[in-house]
C-alpha cells in the first residue's frame, strides 16, 4: 500500500537514547542495541519495530530475557507484546552480513571498508527500530573490530573512549553524539584508511578537528575538499550566522555509493568522486562538484540535522533549502551569473522533463510507494528554486529574518513545510497561501507574454498569462504566484524608465503574476522597449514570448541581466534547431545571421568573462531540442539539425573562433580557480565546435592537445571533442587514455562515459563489450552510471535507435541489476521518462521494452514503482 502525506500520525512511542554495540565481522556482524523507550500517553500495548533482512538473535526488556509469548519476529518486523505503560529499556541483538549487502543500504563493505548508508530507510537493516525521521534520539556507539582489518573506527558525534580487547587482536572506539537525531543520520565507518588533517576555529572560538579519510595513497587528492570544507564552514557563519557544533568533523570517501554523499551527523560519507581531485585526474567540473557537494553536506548540519524532517514527504524541507544554500555558496566562490546559468541548464535538462512526463510529482509529494525514488530533481533542484522565489518575493532582509526565525524556533525539531513557511509569514508578515501551491502542484508553468507599444501615448502594455498542464493525479490546477523579475530595455541598451505601472502588482523590478492573466500598463515609456522577462530565471517556468529575432539579438547585446543575455542567445539557437529538425534537409542551411551576429558579438566582447562566453557558445543539447519539440520526436533529425547548425556557425565564425582560441592559450601551470577554469572552458568549447565542423586542422589540434595536455580538463576536453564527432581518431586516443589510467577507477569512469557517448551505430555493441571489460564492475554504481547511464541519458541517437536495440539493452540490464542493487537499477530506468513524446515507431519499441520489465515477477519495489508510473 502506498504512503500518504495525509495519513501522518505522531509516533505512540519515543526512543530517547540508543546505545549500539557493533562487533564488526566480514559476514556476521553482531549488533546489540539498547533502546530507552518512552510510551506516549495512550500508547498501544504492542510495540512494532521495523527491520529489513535482519537476523534476530535476542531480546530483553528491562534486563530480562523475554519469553516467546511476549514477542513475534520476522526479518522485517519485531513485535513486542504487553509492553509497560511507563518508560522501559529494550535490548535487541541482530546479526547482519555486510559482505552480502549489495544494495548499499544499511551496513556494507566498500573495497574492504565497513560503511553505512541509512537515509532514507537503511537503519532498519542494522537493527529493529522506529525507523522514521520524527524519532529523535541521543546515540552512543561502540564499534569493535580487528585492529588489522580496521585500525580506523568512526562514529557520529565526538570521540568518547577507545581501547583494546585483551588477549585478542581486536580494539574498539566509543562515539557519543549529544544532538538528538533521527536514525537516518546514523553512521559508522571502519577500515584501513589514509587521512589528511586540519582544523577550524568557529566564530565563537570552538576549535574543530577536521579530517578526511580515503584509500591509502590518495591523501593528496583530498586537499581541495578540505579547503572547500573550511570555506563552507566560514561561509555559513558569515552568510547565515550558523556555526558548527561538535569538536570533530569527519568525512570519508568510499568508492561504492548509491548517491552523491550523505550528511550523517559529524561523519559525512561521500562517493569518492565528490572528494578526490587533483589536476591530473579531475576536470574543472569535478573541482566545482567537489566544492558544491562538500558544501551541501556541511550545510545540512543545520538544514537537515539540527532541524530535520517530520516525515519523508517533507524531504524538500532539507534538500531544496540545502541545494539553495550550496548554490549560493558556489555563486559567492565563483561567478554568480555563470553559476546561475549552469544551475538553470541542469534544472531544464533534468527537472523539466521529469515535470513534463509520467514521473511528474510535486516538490512535496503527497503519495509514494518507495521513498528512494523521490530523491529527484524536482525535490532537490525545483525545491531550491522555490526557496529562491521566496527570497525574490520577500526581499533579502525579510527572507533572512524568516530564516533566522526558522533556525531559532525549530532547532531540535522534526519539521514540516508548513512550519517553514509560517516562519516567513510570522517574521515578514507575508501571505504565502498562494505561494504554497509551488509545493503541491506538479508541472512546469507556462508563462505567455505579449507586449504592445503605443507610441502616441507613450504607453507599453504587457499582458502575462499562466497555465499549468495536468500531471499524474492532478487534472486541474490553480494559478500560482510567479515572481517575474523584469526590465524594459531602451534603445540605448539600458533599462528604460517609466512614470507609472498600473493594473497589476509590480514591486521594484518584480511583476507578481498571481492571476491566470494580468496586464501591466506602463505609462511614460518614451520609446518602444524590448521586454526582458524572468531575469535571472526568477521562476522555474517556461516563457513563451512573441519576440523577433532582431529583438533577441538586441537582448544578447544589451540586456543588463547576464542570464537573459545567455537566454536570448539560447532562444535564437533553439528556434534554428527546431526549424532545422523539421526541415530534415540533407545539407546545412546557411546560419541565421541574427544568431551568428549574436554569438560573434559575445565572443568579441572582452568585458565578458570567458566562462560566460563559453556558456553562450554551448548550444542547446539534443535532449533540450527534443524537449522543446515535445511530441513526435525524431532524435536523428535533431542530431542532424544540431550538427548542421554547428557547422554553419563555424563556417561563419571560424577565424574569430581560432583567434580567441589562441589568444586564450594557457599560461603557467594549472590552477583550478574559476577564472582559469573559465578560460579552459571557452577554449575547449571552441575546440569542440571546430572539431565537429570536420576541419582537419582542428582534429590535428585536438589530437595534439590530448597528447600534450598537463591537466585532465584539457586532456578530456580534446578527447571528448573527438568522441562527440565520432571521428576515427577517437579510437586510438580512447585506448591510450584507458592504458594511461588503468589503475584509476574514477578516471576510467570518464573513459566509459565517452565510449558510451559516441553517436555512432557501433556504440551499442561497444557498450555491450565493455560490460565484460576488467575495468567495468556491475557492483559499483559509479561504473554503472558512467557506462549505462551515459549511454541511455546522454547518447540520444544511439539509445533511441530505430530498431529499439538501445531500449532492449537498457531493459535487460536493469532487470539484471535489479536483483543486486534496486536503487541504482530504478534510477537507470528513468531514461524512459519521455518515451511518450517519441515518434510512433520508437514509442512502440520503448513501450514494449517497458512492458517486458513490468511483466517480470521478481521486481524490487523500487523498479516496480518506476516502471508502473512510467507506463501509466
Ligand atoms: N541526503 C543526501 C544528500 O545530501 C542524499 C542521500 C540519499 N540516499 C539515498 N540512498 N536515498 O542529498
Ligand atoms: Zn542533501
Amino acid at each position: 500500500a502506498p504512503f500518504r502525506l495525509d495519513d501522518y500520525t505522531p509516533p505512540s512511542f519515543r526512543i530517547d537514547t540508543v546505545n549500539l554495540d557493533v562487533r564488526l565481522d566480514k559476514s556476521a556482524t553482531r549488533v546489540a542495541a539498547r533502546l530507552a523507550v518512552r510510551p506516549e500517553p495512550g500508547a498501544p500495548s504492542t510495540l512494532e519495530l521495523i527491520g529489513d533482512e535482519l537476523q534476530f538473535s535476542g531480546l530483553k526488556l528491562d534486563g530480562v530475557v523475554l519469553p516467546p509469548n511476549r514477542f513475534t519476529v520476522t526479518p522485517s518486523l519485531l513485535t513486542v507484546i504487553d509492553v509497560p505503560t511507563g518508560p522501559f529499556t529494550l535490548e535487541i541483538e541482530t546479526t547482519i552480513d555486510p559482505s552480502a549487502n549489495t544494495k548499499l543500504m544499511g551496513l556494507y563493505r566498500s573495497s574492504g571498508t565497513y560503511c553505512t548508508q541509512c537515509e532514507a530507510e537503511g537503519f532498519r537493516r542494522i537493527t529493529y527500530f522506529l525507523d522514521r525521521p520524527d524519532i529523535l534520539a541521543v546515540y552512543t556507539t561502540r564499534i569493535e573490530a580487528s585492529k588489522d582489518e580496521a585500525p580506523i573506527l568512526l562514529g557520529n558525534g565526538n570521540p568518547a573512549g577507545q581501547g583494546f580487547i585483551p588477549g585478542t587482536n581486536r580494539h574498539y572506539a566509543i562515539w557519543h553524539d549529544p544532538f538528538p537525531k533521527p536514525s537516518y543520520l546514523f553512521a559508522l565507518v571502519a577500515g584501513d584508511l589514509g587521512s589528511i588533517h586540519d582544523n577550524f576555529t568557529t566564530q565563537s572560538g570552538r576549535t574543530v578537528d577536521l579530517r578526511i579519510y580515503c584509500e591509502h595513497g590518495k591523501e593528496a587528492r583530498c586537499l581541495y575538499a578540505m579547503d572547500a570544507l573550511k570555506r563552507s564552514m566560514r561561509w555559513d557563519e558569515t552568510a547565515f550566522g550558523l556555526e558548527y557544533d561538535l569538536n570533530v568533523f569527519n568525512i570519508v570517501a568510499v568508492s561504492d555509493f548509491n548517491m552523491g554523499a550523505m550528511e550523517n551527523k559529524g561523519l559525512n560519507v561521500f562517493n569518492d568522486k565528490y572528494v578526490l581531485a587533483d589536476p591530473n585526474t579531475a576536470t574543472d567540473i569535478d573541482y566545482a562538484n567537489v566544492e558544491g557537494v562538500i558544501a551541501h553536506e556541511y550545510f545540512h548540519n543545520w538544514t537537515g540535522n539540527r532541524i530535520t524532517c517530520r516525515d519523508w514527504f517533507q524531504l524538500c524541507l532539507k534538500e531544496g533549502l540545502t541545494v539553495f544554500r550550496d548554490q549560493e555558496f558556489s555563486s559567492d566562490m565563483r561567478s554568480r551569473p555563470v553559476k546561475r546559468i549552469a544551475d538553470v541548464r541542469t534544472l531544464q535538462a533534468r527537472q523539466f522533463p521529469e515535470d513534463g512526463g509520467p514521473l511528474a510529482h510535486p516538490v512535496r509529494p503527497e503519495i509514494y510507494h518507495e521513498i528512494s525514488n523521490f530523491y529527484t530533481p524536482t525535490v532537490y533542484e525545483k525545491g531550491a528554486e522555490v526557496v529562491r522565489m521566496l527570497k525574490t518575493i520577500l526581499g533579502e532582509d525579510a527572507f533572512r529574518q524568516g530564516l533566522d526565525l526558522y533556525f531559532t524556533r525549530h532547532d531540535g525539531d522534526a519539521a514540516t513545510i508548513e512550519d517553514f513557511l509560517a516562519c516567513f509569514q510570522d517574521a515578514a508578515g507575508a501571505d504565502l497561501r498562494q505561494f504554497k501551491l509551488w509545493y503541491s502542484q506538479a508541472g512546469t508553468p507556462q508563462v505567455t507574454a505579449k507586449g504592445q507599444y503605443d507610441a502616441a501615448n507613450q504607453r507599453y502594455r504587457l499582458t502575462l498569462a499562466q497555465s499549468l498542464s495536468p500531471t499524474p493525479g492532478q487534472p486541474v490546477k490553480r494559478p500560482m504566484h510567479i515572481p517575474i523579475r523584469f526590465g524594459l530595455i531602451g534603445p540605448n541598451g539600458g533599462d528604460i524608465g517609466y512614470a507609472s505601472a498600473s493594473g497589476s502588482r509590480v514591486a521594484g523590478d518584480v511583476i507578481h503574476l498571481t492571476e491566470a492573466s494580468q496586464t501591466v500598463v506602463f505609462d511614460g515609456v518614451t520609446s518602444r522597449p524590448v521586454p526582458s522577462l524572468l531575469r535571472g530565471f526568477s521562476a522555474p517556468a517556461r516563457l513563451a514570448i512573441d519576440i523577433s529575432a532582431e529583438d533577441l539579438l538586441f537582448q544578447v547585446r544589451a540586456d543588463s541581466d547576464p542570464f537573459n543575455r545567455w537566454q536570448a542567445a539560447q532562444t535564437l539557437a533553439m528556434r534554428n534547431l527546431v526549424a532545422g529538425s523539421a526541415a530534415r534537409g540533407p545539407r546545412a542551411a546557411p546560419a541565421d545571421p541574427a544568431l551568428v551576429d549574436a554569438l560573434g558579438g559575445v565572443l568579441d566582447d572582452d568585458r565578458l568573462e570567458p566562462a560566460f562566453r563559453a556558456q553562450v557558445l554551448q548550444l542547446p543539447s539534443e535532449a533540450d531540442v527534443a524537449r522543446e519539440i515535445g511530441e513526435n520526436v525524431d532524435p536523428d533529425a535533431i542530431a542532424t539539425s544540431r550538427r548542421q547548425l554547428r557547422q554553419a556557425i563555424v563556417a561563419s565564425l571560424g577565424p574569430k573562433l581560432l583567434a580567441i582560441h589562441s589568444a586564450l592559450a594557457a599560461e603557467g601551470g594549472f590552477t583550478p580557480d574559476a577564472a582559469n577554469a573559465g578560460r579552459r572552458s571557452l577554449r575547449n568549447t571552441i575546440l569542440d565546435l571546430m572539431v565537429a565542423s570536420g576541419s582537419r586542422a582542428a582534429i590535428g589540434a585536438a589530437v595534439w592537445q590530448f597528447e600534450t595536455a598537463d591537466n585532465m580538463t584539457d586532456r578530456l576536453g580534446a578527447l571528448a571533442a573527438l568522441c562527440h564527432a565520432a571521428l576515427p581518431e577517437r579510437k586510438a586516443a580512447l585506448d591510450m587514455f584507458h592504458d594511461a589510467y588503468r589503475h584509476d577507477p574514477l578516471v576510467l569512469d570518464k573513459w566509459l562515459t565517452l565510449e558510451a557517448s559516441v553517436p555512432s551505430p557501433e556504440t551499442l555493441d561497444r557498450v555491450k563489450a565493455l560490460l565484460a571489460h576488467p575495468s567495468f564492475a556491475v557492483s559499483n554504481p559509479n561504473r554503472v552510471r558512467a557506462l549505462i547511464g551515459s549511454f541511455s541519458s546522454a547518447n540520444q541517437t544511439q539509445f533511441n535507435r530505430l530498431d529499439g536495440a538501445g531500449y532492449d539493452f537498457l531493459a535487460h540490464f536493469v532487470l539484471d541489476l535489479d536483483q543486486r542493487n534496486p536503487q541504482t537499477a530504478a534510477r537507470l530506468l528513468v531514461a524512459f521518462r519521455s518515451w511518450r513524446s517519441l515518434e510512433p515507431g520508437r514509442r512502440f519499441k520503448a513501450e514494449q521494452a517497458l512492458q517486458r520489465i513490468a511483466a517480470t515477477s521478481r521486481l524490487s519495489p523500487d523498479t516496480r514503482d518506476i516502471v508502473t508510473r512510467t507506463l501509466a
